[in-house]
């Protein structure tokens, strides 16, 4: 409780909303407590989230604990730890090895991440930041060649150039400094064993093992992904990785220094130094530097709800709570899920809302952002005037949160592969978890070492580094946190208690699947298995982008008549969400990927 929020106490009626985003820790609360300076209060508790008719099929439904992640296997080791009387935490830990062995291609200890906990003992929200650090040879104008050019995104993103300092085991072993119960080093039982044993490869991975560029010349994870003659590895095909078993034994035994300083340290020094293409600079004293943060997470109340998402050097948490907030005043409740209306006001606001990530966003501690004056309901009221009911608005310009906000040049991200995974977890103590992940593109850089592959995270600077005369918010620095979308997401109703935790993979699009399933579930009241199975669409601040073959392509043609360029997209999400329903908890993978929502 912050100091300001003990001076109101008792100012306003019980039932409303205590939170302030500029803590480092924010508390959810029956809130006896007045609003503090930027925060918002609504009155009342929130509705249940009802099913909205018999599903064809359904969300998994547990009484106890549930966790949803990218692969069955890392949700098998992740119940198993809960089973053990583990938190949310360790059975996230648990998982997230697991799927470092599993799903290599989209996230692991080789890469970073983000995590919102909430504790339900103290109605804490801690925001851990794991996003890679970019090592002391990074310059702004590491992305360009000999004459000044931009690299090309897939020739920057294979080698040492890309590789960021991974900052995933330093982040989970601060998360469990501060919510763990088993003992860290039972966390890796399962992945190690199942590194030696080893797994059958799954029909996505072997797909995309065939589709990687330059895996099958990478040295190490050439000969580990691919047969001897070249051939990849097919589906069913058995992986052991004893390397792997080695190095999480290491870090079970020592901690994240095991993997920050000493043979591992060096050995990921090396293999960005010596990388066939692109070698670039990154010494032990790279990985020892290393620090994950608690970050003030960010909450804006959206109707009767709370909701909580990352905030910078992830842009994911600032863009879909101000989605969300330009909405406030629409009500799309009343026009359901059917509506192309309800598509095109989403679509309008995720185009105001990208103007501004796109200039504004990066890491904080190298640039000044200004989220407090994006997320004010004030300004968002009046980038919401901005929209017409049923003409789109075309192209949007960034607005001005306020005095002293620099205008920076804009960076849109750059297309991301199908890789990143996202997990949730409620535990039997009511603790939260959503953590999502990545390497960045599928196998990232391509480099494996000991057992792991090595990140690409890097590509996601600008690789402009000055444009209109001006520095590129988001451009390349020594130390500094490449802009990221990831947006790991935590929902209260108006007690305080915790009602969803969800995320995606999806590149700049997660903002959008993310936002998608959040409108999904509270507005339109669609069970967590339809919310994160309902059609994906999305507005980057260009065209409206709605996924092929899906029923939301029908709405097409009145959707153009509208004004909105549409274009078709694969659209493939990996939402893995977890609903906090009146009986009990319900969970969804996300059909268009390979997880498992497993719980007792
Ligand atoms: O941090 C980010 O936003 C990206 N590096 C995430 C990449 C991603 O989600 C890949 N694709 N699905």
């Amino acid at each position: 409780m912050t100091e300001s929020s003990q001076r109101n106490r008792g100012e306003f009626p019980p039932g409303r909303w205590l939170f302030c985003r500029k803590a480092a820790t924010v508390v959810v609360t029956l809130a006896l407590l007045g609003p503090l300076a930027a925060c918002q209060h609504e009155g009342g508790a929130g509705p249940s989230l009802m099913l909205a008719g018999p599903p064809a099929v359904g969300p998994v439904k547990a009484k106890r604990h549930m966790i949803v992640a990218d692969h069955p296997l890392a949700a098998g080791a992740g119940r198993e730890i809960l089973r053990s009387g583990g938190t949310a935490v360790d059975a996230a830990i648990a998982a997230q090895m697991v799927l470092t062995l599993v799903e290599p291609q989209s996230s692991g200890i080789g890469g970073g991440g983000f995590l919102m906990h909430f504790a339900a003992n103290t109605g804490a929200v801690d925001a851990y930041d794991g996003r890679e650090t970019a090592p002391k040879s990074a310059h702004p104008y590491m992305f360009l060649d000999g004459a000044g050019k931009p690299l090309a995104a897939a020739d920057a993103g294979v080698g040492g150039l890309p590789v960021g300092v991974p900052g995933l085991v330093r982040m989970l072993e601060l998360a469990h400094k501060d919510h763990g119960r088993l003992p860290w080093r039972e966390l890796f039982g399962p992945a190690i064993k199942l590194a030696r044993v080893g797994f059958p490869i799954s029909k996505r991975l072997a797909r995309q093992i065939a589709g990687a560029d330059g895996l099958r010349e990478s040295p190490v994870a050439g000969s580990y992904f691919f047969d001897s003659d070249g051939t990849p590895k097919p589906a069913g095909t058995v992986l052991r990785n004893p390397d792997l078993a080695e190095t999480l034994a290491a870090i079970a035994e020592g901690g994240a220094d095991a993997f920050h300083d000493g043979a591992i340290a060096e050995a990921i020094a090396r293999a960005v130094g010596s990388a066939p293409r692109n070698p670039a600079t990154m010494t032990a004293d790279d990985l020892k530097a290393y620090r994950a943060k608690k970050r003030p997470p960010l909450c804006l109340p959206y109707r009767t709800w709370l909701v909580c998402g990352f905030g910078p050097p992830s842009s994911g948490g600032v863009a879909t709570l101000q989605i969300l907030g330009i909405l406030q005043g629409f009500d799309l409740a009343a026009l359901g899920p059917e509506s192309s209306r309800a598509v095109h006001l989403i679509g309008e606001a995720g185009g105001l809302a990208f103007a501004d990530r796109d200039v504004y966003i990066a890491d904080p501690d190298f640039v000044p952002v200004p989220a407090d004056g994006l997320l004010d309901p004030q300004y968002l009221a009046l980038r919401a005037s901005q929209i017409t009911g049923a003409k789109a608005g075309g192209r949007r310009q960034p607005g001005m949160p306020g005095a002293g906000a620099t205008l920076h040049p804009p960076h849109a991200t750059a297309e991301a592969g199908t890789s990143t995974a996202h997990l949730s977890v409620v535990d039997a103590d009511g603790n939260a978890v959503a953590l999502t992940a990545s390497i960045n593109r599928p196998f990232g850089s391509r480099l494996m070492v000991r057992g792991f592959l090595l990140n690409d995270e890097l590509t996601d600077f600008s690789f402009t580094p000055n444009a209109d005369g001006a520095p590129v918010a988001n451009r390349a620095g020594p130390g500094k946190r490449p802009r990221s979308s990831m947006a790991p997401t935590l929902v209260f109703d108006g007690r305080g208690r915790v009602v969803m935790a969800i995320g995606s993979p999806g590149g700049p699009r997660i903002i959008g699947y993310v936002t998608k399933a959040l409108i999904a579930a509270l507005d339109w009241r669609l069970d967590i298995h339809r919310a994160v199975a309902y059609p994906n669409f999305v507005n980057r601040n260009g065209a409206l982008e709605i996924e092929k073959d899906t029923s939301l392509a029908r709405m097409a043609p009145a959707l153009k008549a509208m004004g909105h360029e549409v274009l078709p997209i694969s659209g493939v999400s990996g939402l893995n969400g977890i609903l906090v329903a009146k009986d009990g908890l319900e969970g969804a993978t996300d059909p268009r990927r390979e997880g498992a929502a497993l719980g007792d």
